[in-house]
C-alpha cells in the first residue's frame, strides 16, 4: 500500500532509515553482539576468497561489500556481474565462498551461476529480501535483508539494506577471525540511519536541484573516487532507468581519458565528495569538467564541504557514506522523472525481477 505517497519509490526511499534500524535490531543479540547463524560465521572464516555475484543495483552494493570485507575482515573479494560469470569464470581459489546478492532472489542470471558453482561443490550464501526465493532455497545459507516488500521497479531500500547487512557480515567475520576493529557497525549504522532520515526531510531542496540541473538535458555524468565512484554508478542507473536521461558514472580520474569529449556547455556533472583522502582530487576533476562548460553539482559531506557545494550530507563514518549519499541521488532521480512525466514506479522496458537470462 502506498498510503499517502504518490509513488512506491518515494515511500521506499523514505523507509530507508527505518530499514537500517530494523537490520540493527535483527542482527543483534541481547548482549549487543552480532547475531548470526554459526554456519555462516564458519563459512566466512574458512574461505580463502569470496566471489560476489549480482546484477544491476545489487552489483553496485556488491562493489561496496568488497570494500567492507577486504578492509575489515581481510579476505580477498571479487565482484562479478552475474550474466558474465558463466562463460568468463575466473580461476577459483582453493576455498571459495560464493555470495549472491539479490533483492528478489529470482534473478535468472545469478541463479545460473548458483547452479554452476553447486555442481562444482562450492558453498553459497545468499543475501536477499525474499527468504523463500529460489536463490535463498538453493544456496547453503541465507541472510535476510529485512527491507520489507520493494514494489517500485527502481531499487532503493534493498540497496541500502544490502550495504548494511554486508557491513555487519564483514565485522562479524573480522571478529570471528580475532581481528581488532575500531569500527562498531551497529553504532555507526545508527548514526547513518539518523543522517538518512534527516535527508528524507530535504525533498524540496532536492526537487529544486533536479529542476535546476536536469530540466531538459539529454545526458548526465556522475563522478566520484573510491566508494563515491560506486555510489555514482548507482546514481546513474537510478537516473537513467526512471527518467530516461542517458547517464554514466565514472571514476573521477577516468572521465578525462575519453568521455570528457562529451562535455559541452551546460552538461550536468554530479560529483560526490564524501571521502577525505580523495577530496582534493575529485575537486580537481570538477574543475576540469567546469573548464569545458559542465554544469557541476557537488554533493559533499559535512566537514569536507566547500563553498558552492550544492548539497551537503551529515557526517557519518567514511565506510558508510554510500548509505547516506545515495539518498540525494535517489531523490534527484525521482524528481527528474516526475518533471518529465515518466512512470516512476513502472519504467518502460523493465520488470521488477528479471527471470530470463
Ligand atoms: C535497478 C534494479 C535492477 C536490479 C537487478 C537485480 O533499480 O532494480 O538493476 O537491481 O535486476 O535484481 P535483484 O537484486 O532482484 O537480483
Amino acid at each position: 500500500e502506498k498510503g499517502t505517497y504518490p509513488h512506491f519509490m518515494l515511500k521506499e526511499i523514505d523507509e530507508q532509515p527505518f530499514v537500517i534500524r530494523k537490520i540493527i535490531q535483527e542482527y543483534k543479540n541481547e548482549n549487543d553482539e552480532i547475531k548470526l547463524d554459526l554456519d555462516i560465521r564458519q563459512a566466512m572464516k574458512n574461505c580463502d576468497r569470496i566471489y560476489i555475484i549480482a546484477a544491476g543495483t545489487s552489483y553496485h552494493a556488491g562493489l561496496l561489500g568488497k570494500q567492507f570485507i577486504e578492509k575489515l575482515a581481510n579476505i580477498p573479494v571479487e565482484v562479478h556481474v552475474a550474466s558474465e560469470f558463466s562463460y568468463n569464470m575466473p580461476l577459483l581459489s582453493e576455498k571459495p565462498l560464493f555470495l549472491f546478492i539479490s533483492q528478489s532472489g529470482e534473478t535468472a542470471d545469478s541463479r545460473s551461476v548458483l547452479v554452476q558453482i553447486k555442481e562444482l561443490g562450492h558453498p553459497a550464501l545468499t543475501l536477499t529480501n525474499v527468504p523463500g526465493s529460489t536463490l535463498s532455497r538453493e544456496a547453503n545459507y541465507t541472510m535476510h535483508l529485512h527491507a520489507g516488500p520493494e514494489i517500485a521497479v527502481a531499487s532503493t531500500k534493498a540497496y541500502t539494506a544490502q550495504m548494511a547487512v554486508l557491513a555487519i557480515l564483514a565485522v562479524d567475520t573480522a571478529r570471528a577471525k580475532g581481528l581488532e576493529l575500531e569500527f562498531d557497525p551497529m553504532q555507526e549504522l545508527g548514526i547513518a540511519a539518523n543522517a538518512m532520515e534527516a535527508l528524507t526531510d530535504q525533498k524540496e531542496e532536492l526537487e529544486e536541484l533536479a529542476r535546476e540541473y536536469l530540466p531538459t538535458t539529454r545526458n548526465c555524468f556522475f563522478i566520484g573516487r573510491s566508494v563515491d565512484h560506486y555510489v555514482g554508478l548507482e546514481g546513474s542507473l537510478k537516473l537513467k532507468e526512471i527518467s530516461y536521461i542517458q547517464a554514466e558514472g565514472f571514476a573521477g580520474g577516468e572521465l578525462k581519458h575519453g568521455t570528457i569529449a562529451l562535455i559541452e556547455d551546460g552538461t550536468p556533472v554530479i560529483a560526490l565528495a564524501t571521502q577525505e583522502n580523495v577530496n582534493y582530487s575529485i575537486r580537481g576533476n570538477v574543475q576540469e569538467v567546469e573548464a569545458r562548460g559542465a554544469n557541476s553539482l557537488i554533493i559533499s559531506m559535512k566537514g569536507l564541504d566547500k563553498e558552492g557545494d550544492a548539497f551537503v550530507i551529515p557526517h557519518v563514518h567514511h565506510l558508510l557514506t554510500p548509505l547516506v549519499s545515495v539518498i540525494p541521488l535517489q531523490l534527484i532521480s525521482y524528481y527528474a522523472a516526475l518533471h518529465r512525466d515518466c512512470d516512476v514506479d513502472k519504467p518502460r522496458n523493465l520488470a521488477k525481477s528479471v527471470t530470463v537470462e
